[in-house]
């Protein structure tokens, strides 16, 4: 199951809208076929690794990290697949929530004589389908924000200068997280700061498709931005509100940008409203990266389920731009709470990972 976790892992970023399932056939105490869910959501595991297996699939046992699809989809049944392979036994570490099957994989596994046993590495596996679950649970992508700070927590000086806070080692870390995710988020004041690429650009990850969202109520983000001027090879989508100049949205889309309608708030685009359209466009993991307005947005909407915070060894002062803008919070109980789960040294900077409180 921990070979399952891993190849699952590595497509992360690469399968939404679907899960990124590993599957492991293991007969006679030796792998002898290994599966995982591919580009885009197809081929499923379990069918990539049962091609793989041929016959030493029947009395083989099959690891998942997901449980097996029970319903007629784009493709059929993953149960049915393994009940046609001859597969003996099937180890799941996680059920799974979509309505459609939500035990019914199971049922029908064990309905057709296999042993099915369930909850192996449960929490391993779920950490890897965690932007999956909160889709179906909560019709939203699971959130991360990532920021890079001084020690006293400012993103940027007074005038705006942000490139570099952060190490060169740190900017790769960031970028291999990008890969990793279906999406990056910023709102239009970093792209007008800073017009970054928001591409995944570390060795090994550069062909990965991370779709670029810009929170832009107004359509400001202009037409020569590096985003807007790269979208036929990255997919850029635009969240706006309604009433933004119809021109605008036009040129922006000539330009290969998909421009998405949002309820708006006295801030910009609704944060909650913004993710609902992230999660029915099909996307599970987005890394939010600031700046420090959009940082305040989604924290106060309670809508940050991970943080990845990178510290320099530089102080900036308060004249400097604050990481997060201002929330409102006046008593320390309300302020948003979180729980370190990993730390450690990247380069002169510190990476540290929090998990939301609930
Ligand atoms: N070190 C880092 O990790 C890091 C990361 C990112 C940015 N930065 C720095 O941060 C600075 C930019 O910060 P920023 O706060 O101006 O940028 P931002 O948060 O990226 O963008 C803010 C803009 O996003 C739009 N927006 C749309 N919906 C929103 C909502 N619900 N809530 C808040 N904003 C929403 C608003 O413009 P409209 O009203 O026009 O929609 C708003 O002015 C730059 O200096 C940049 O270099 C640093």
């Amino acid at each position: 199951m921990r070979a399952a976790i891993a190849l699952g892992r590595r497509a992360l970023g690469t399968t939404w809208p679907n899960p990124a399932v590993g599957c492991v056939i293991v007969r006679d105490g030796a792998i002898v076929a290994q599966g995982v869910t591919g580009p885009g959501g197809r081929p499923h595991a379990e069918v990539q690794a049962l091609a793989m297996a041929g016959e030493a699939a029947r009395g083989a046992t099959a690891y998942v990290t997901l449980e097996p699809c029970s319903h007629y989809g784009q493709t059929p049944p993953c149960a049915d697949a393994l009940i046609a392979a001859g597969v003996a036994h099937v180890v799941i570490a996680a059920g799974d929530p979509d309505p459609r099957v939500d035990g019914a994989g199971i049922a029908r596994l064990r309905d057709a004589g296999i042993d099915v046993t369930t909850g192996l590495l449960e929490d391993a596996a779920t950490e890897t389908l965690a932007g999956f679950f909160a889709r179906v649970r909560l019709g939203r992508p699971l959130v991360t924000l990532k920021l890079a700070a001084t020690l006293d927590g400012r993103i940027a000086t007074g005038s705006g200068e942000s490139q570099w806070i952060t190490s060169t080692s740190a900017r790769k870390t960031a970028h291999a997280m990008r890969g990793c995710h279906d999406a990056v988020l910023v709102g239009v004041g970093t792209v007008l700061a800073d017009d970054p690429d928001l591409t995944c650009r570390v060795p090994g990850f550069t062909s990965r498709p991370c779709v670029r969202v810009i929170a832009d109520s107004h359509l400001r983000t202009p037409l020569m931005s590096r985003v807007v001027s790269t979208a036929g090879e990255a997919p850029t989508w635009i969240l706006h509100r309604d009433g933004a100049d119809p021109n605008r949205a036009a040129a922006l889309s000539a330009a290969g940008v998909r421009c998405i309608e949002v309820t708006a708030d006295d801030m910009g685009v609704a944060p909650t409203a913004a993710l609902e359209a992230l999660g029915q466009a099909g996307l599970t993991r987005v890394l939010a990266e600031g700046g420090a307005r959009l940082a305040a947005a989604l924290l106060r909407a309670d809508l940050v389920d991970r943080l990845a915070w990178f510290t320099a060894p530089g102080i900036i002062g308060g004249d400097g731009w604050p990481a997060v803008q201002g929330m409102g919070v006046s008593r320390l109980a309300d302020m948003a709470h979180f729980t370190r789960v990993a730390q450690r040294a990247v380069g002169p900077d510190l990476l540290a990972e929090f998990t939301r409180v609930l």
